[in-house]
């Protein structure tokens, strides 16, 4: 018996083959481009997704006996806004969640609604990826675009729309649309009012393992697969890695580096943070989690290994790195502006502290920490609530790096564990479908099933003060700066 689990990611699809024990038979993946048509913007044609993972599918299902795959589900990059005309065509290129865009239409919900009537609505204030204040943008800037839309989806809602013909959003990711009361699981009408737009042109909401359909005549016909294969709700990416991470239940906390990077914590009860730089969602288990989410984190050292040292050979350039916790240059990581915590599209990167002396081997180091010190600042925002994190689970592609899993561990003075299965949110994919499909009894009890440790990285008591140090005099760098991002 097989279950596939994808991951519609910002870069690319992934997909895993996983059989009834959980083991990894295949994955196939194919990468697709991101628009940057203005500075700070940030768009992709949902064509893209539907070409990347019927290539990938057709690649996972070669040779496989096509009768034994018996669920589908999908984790997806949040907040995009993907919308279709009365006929389901696309009307435009979807905003995706990295997209600076949308300030003045932040500014205004933050400040006009306010924070706090915001926060009573959904759990959250505006940030720009979120997805309402791209409505308000599209209302503004493309009227015309705007009067066709008939439904409002998410990327992995449109996967899961092509697969089964349903218009659906699960919980956890609908909380990042800022149209979603996340405490009470349903849509705010009150914001869909602000938005302009009316539940009829929302998705049916569902609990993440929960089986929105099955796939279409067209869909089963064209990759041989059967018509009863059950495709669930899935999540947004963050919640669907927890999944896949094991990360259920209360008080647990995964960190994810990819594109982007999160610290997400789970609970068994709505909260929202005082200050609002973590995010209040809905968690893929049924309840609940907080998320802080640095928009450029394994697309910081992607980006100073391509564009400026160029080489794709990441791990040399980690090599011979042993100046860990003191080195004297610094880097801000706000390639794209920044969510968590500071809530600013203008923030942008930066060197600070070279000499003469210093090397390329000090950048990329720096680089490193750059991004570990921004989700210590997430971390922090944790731990200003009282909630303790001793030990946190690590997942994505920058948790390859073992010089890197050292810096977080240490930067962080926590104990890290790695999964076994580090794939994600398309492991956690696969165990929802496993679960829509009615093997398993609940999401937690696949996830004990299946999800086991694979390595642990302890925090050196040395080190940990020296970062210390290094994390406080980093601190001091943003507040510096951000008037000369703004252009002051
Ligand atoms: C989370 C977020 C990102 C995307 C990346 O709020 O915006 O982690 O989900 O795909």
């Amino acid at each position: 018996m097989f279950y596939i689990g994808i991951d519609l990611g910002t870069s690319g699809v992934k997909l895993l083959l996983v059989d009834e024990k959980g083991e990894i038979i295949r994955d196939a993946t194919r990468e697709y481009p991101l628009e940057f048509p203005n500075p700070g913007w940030s768009q992709q044609a949902p064509s893209l997704w539907l070409d990347g993972t019927s290539e990938a599918l057709d690649e996972l299902l070669e040779g496989i006996d096509k009768s034994q795959v018996r669920a589908i589900g999908v984790g997806g990059q949040m907040h995009g806004l993907v919308v279709l005309d009365e006929n389901d065509n696309v009307i435009r290129p979807a905003i995706l969640w990295n997209d600076g865009r949308t300030s003045e239409e932040t500014a205004w919900l933050n400040s006009e609604i306010g924070l706090a009537r915001l926060t009573e609505l959904t759990g959250n204030i505006a940030f720009a990826g979120f997805t309402a204040p791209k409505l308000l943008w599209m209302k503004k800037n493309e009227p015309e675009l705007f009067a066709k839309i008939s439904k409002i989806m998410l990327p992995k809602d449109y996967l899961v729309y092509w697969l089964t013909g349903a218009h659906s959003c699960d919980m956890s990711d609908a909380s990042g649309m800022l149209l979603f009361d996340v405490k009470g699981r349903c849509w705010s009408k009150e914001m869909l009012d602000i938005c302009g737009v009316s539940e009829s042109q929302m998705p049916k909401l569902y609990e993440s393992a929960d089986a929105v359909g099955k796939l279409t005549a067209d869909i089963a016909a064209r990759f041989g697969l059967s018509t009863d294969v059950v495709v669930c709700a899935g999540a947004g990416d963050n919640a669907a890695a927890a999944v896949g991470c094991g990360i259920v239940g209360d008080g647990r906390c995964n960190i994810s580096l990819g594109t982007s990077g999160t610290v997400f914590i789970t609970s068994d009860s709505f909260s929202v943070d005082p200050n609002n730089a973590l995010h209040s969602f809905a968690h893929a288990d049924g309840a609940y989690h907080q998320m802080g989410c640095i928009l450029s984190a394994a697309s910081c050292n992607k980006w100073w290994m391509d564009e400026i040292v160029g080489t794709k050979n990441y791990a040399a350039e980690q090599e011979g790195i042993d100046n860990l916790g003191e080195n004297n240059v610094f880097y801000l990581p706000y390639l794209m502006g920044e969510r968590s915590p500071h809530n600013d599209t203008d923030a942008r990167g930066a060197f600070v502290g070279m000499s003469m002396d210093s090397t390329r081997k000090d950048m990329t180091l720096a680089v490193l920490e750059g991004v570990a010190f921004a989700i210590r600042d997430c971390v922090e925002a944790a731990r200003a609530q009282g909630i303790k994190i001793d030990e946190s689970m690590i997942c994505g592609g920058g948790a390859k790096s073992p010089l890197w899993k050292k810096i977080f561990a240490n930067v962080l003075g926590i104990r890290l564990t790695i999964p076994k299965t580090e794939q994600g949110p398309s492991y956690g994919g696969a165990i929802l479908a496993a679960v829509a499909a009615g093997d398993f009894a609940s999401v937690q009890d696949c996830c004990a099933k299946w999800v086991t440790i694979s390595e642990v990285v302890e925090p050196d008591a040395e080190l940990t003060a020296k970062y210390e140090k290094q994390y406080r005099r980093w601190h001091t760098l943003y507040p510096a700066l951000k008037g000369f991002f703004k252009g002051e």
